[in-house]
């Protein structure tokens, strides 16, 4: 049998990473005219398309057709990839269309984490929500929203600079610039809380000394029954970026071992499985 000279396997890659690039720009799906409209436009011959062996993966990721068939055989691990660099972080990796959102707003979470913080929110009904990491805004928005739908409670967002925050029309919520381990913001936020719930959402810098801090800082607002919570240890897990060798979820299980009032909910608050907050979602049990 004839094989196809290494020049020519090279040229198949080519030209099906082009066409790739053409579908994706064009924001079209495979189709006979997408395939001519290709040809014409990058001077490639049909014949180079029709018989190019790659061509099929790509029409059965660019397809109209749901791809839910061939991914079911995904592992998490693959999924969970897929996510942080399309869905979770579409933002960072030239990935801004898909990036999630929530009314509109980027939001750097995932949808079951966003579920089971309407299902906290729910139980311990908080008087204010503290953020610490904001970005954008779209996650004091998600929260905001939920508040707005109990009829109680309000959202402190706290980062060093608020200058990505794009904001709404929220009269629940409220912002600080600043450190958020900076005994002033911590003093700041004693005074702005007076005495109220809380439920604290650690997710600014990862490494684990940083976010060690924040839980030490922060839990004396969370009340029993309520939450602490250290954002993104699955980054631990995955080495997603940034990829602190020791980040939250090391910063998680040392305070859980150094603060026996604190334990990793992961009954109730990882049941989905999915989640980037793994040994994450610390429950005050003790006063
Ligand atoms: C992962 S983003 C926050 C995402 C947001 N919570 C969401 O879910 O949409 C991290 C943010 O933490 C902020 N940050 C980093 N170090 C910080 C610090 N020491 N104090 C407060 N914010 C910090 C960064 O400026 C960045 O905006």
């Amino acid at each position: 049998m004839k094989t196809a000279s290494a020049a020519a396997q090279a040229l198949d890659r080519e030209i099906a990473r082009d066409y790739v690039r053409f579908l994706v720009d064009a924001r079209q799906t495979d189709s006979p005219r997408a395939r001519l409209d290709f040809c014409a436009r990058a001077q490639v011959h049909p014949k180079l398309l029709h018989y190019n062996p790659h061509i099929r993966d790509v029409a059965s990721l660019f397809g109209d057709a749901s791809n839910v068939e061939r991914l079911l055989d995904m592992t998490l691990r693959d999924y969970l990839y897929y996510h942080y660099y399309f869905i979770h972080q579409g933002y960072r990796y030239g990935a801004g269309d898909l990036q999630q959102r929530w009314l509109g707003q980027d939001i750097i979470k995932t949808p079951w984490d966003c579920w089971i913080y309407q299902e906290i929110i729910w139980e311990t009904k908080p008087d204010i929500v503290i953020e610490l990491g904001v970005m954008f805004g779209g996650a004091s928005h998600f929260f905001a929203s939920i508040l707005d739908m109990i009829g109680h409670g309000e959202v402190l967002g706290i980062d060093l600079t608020l200058e990505k925050v794009r904001s709404i029309n929220s009269k629940r919520i409220s912002y600080l610039a600043g450190s958020s381990t900076a005994p002033e913001t911590i003093e700041e936020v004693r005074r702005r809380v007076a005495g109220r719930r809380a439920l604290v959402i650690a997710d600014s810098d990862h490494e684990k000394s940083h976010v060690l801090a924040e839980l030490r800082a922060y839990a004396e607002f969370v009340p029993v029954g309520g939450y602490l919570v250290a954002e993104d240890s699955l980054n631990d897990v995955m080495g997603h970026h940034p990829v602190p060798n020791e980040g939250p979820q090391a910063a998680a299980k040392a305070f859980a071992a150094e603060n026996d009032c604190f334990v990793a909910d992961r009954r109730f608050a990882e049941r989905y499985i999915l989640t980037l907050n793994p040994d994450g979602y610390l429950k005050r049990v003790k006063p």
